[in-house]
């Protein structure tokens, strides 16, 4: 195994811990969800009794392919714990996501639940947000006056930088399992996430934004060096 995956799957490892008999549970989404959804199959297929609630319809097939009992939010009711990756986890625990695209329901399942543990490899965590581009899911009606007075938003927030509809390999628009698309917001430094949150999340067309703020209550953070576990 690749170094790097060696170290989201220690990190997931770690994460499983916390999971107990009976517990309903937040799949995430991306490479570091998908080895902590390998190790939970693993533990189902030993007997451990749990009803999971998929964030991405890619987690919801890797969970029927492995044997993971799912079920919708909505059947599940509220969650016990919530596990996910990030792309960045800043001070507080505050997080960028939605690299993969799923950070609609990912807040969604992580608010739905009593805790959310983010999984990561220790590079993942920064003094200041904004090297990963801020994900925000918009409508597809009007994306260029969307996009403009996003832009508009982020400047009166304090941030700066360019703005781009997410693309996928053939360039084609990035469509979300809701039906949306993406816009990155390349902002480079986030000096103030709580106000860029108001801020973008005041634009009519934004259904939500890559910012998970007091959402995630502990991060299991692997580096070369070991596993720290941090408490928000
Ligand atoms: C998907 C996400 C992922 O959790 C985030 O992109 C991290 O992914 P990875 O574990 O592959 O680095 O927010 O929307």
């Amino acid at each position: 195994m690749a170094p790097a995956e060696d170290l989201k799957r220690r990190a997931a490892a770690r994460a499983l811990e916390f999971v107990t008999d009976g517990m309903r549970l937040g799949l995430g989404t991306g490479s570091t969800a998908r080895h902590f959804v390998e190790l939970l199959a693993e533990r189902v297929r030993e007997g451990l009794n749990v009803l999971c609630v998929p964030t991405s319809e890619q987690t919801l097939q890797q969970a029927v392919d492995l044997g993971v009992p799912i079920a919708t939010l909505d059947e599940a009711g509220p969650l016990d714990l919530c596990i996910d990756g990030a792309d960045e986890v800043g001070p507080g625990l505050a997080l960028i996501k939605g690299g993969g695209g799923a950070l609609l329901r990912e807040k969604i399942v992580a608010r739905a639940a009593r805790e959310m543990v983010v999984i990561a490899d220790a590079s993942k965590k920064v003094a200041v947000l904004g090297r990963f581009p801020l994900p925000v899911e918009v409508v597809d009606f009007g994306v260029s006056s969307i996009e403009r007075s996003l832009a508009d938003a982020i400047r009166e927030a304090g941030c700066a930088g360019p703005l781009a509809l997410r693309r996928d390999g053939d360039g084609h628009a990035f469509v979300t399992d809701q039906g949306h698309l993406i816009i990155d917001a390349h902002l480079g430094r986030i000096a103030d996430p709580v106000l860029l949150a108001q801020a973008v999340a005041q634009v009519p067309g934004v259904v939500e934004h890559g910012l998970f703020l007091g959402l995630a209550s502990r991060a299991v953070l692997a580096g070369t060096d070991g596993i720290v576990v941090l408490d928000r």
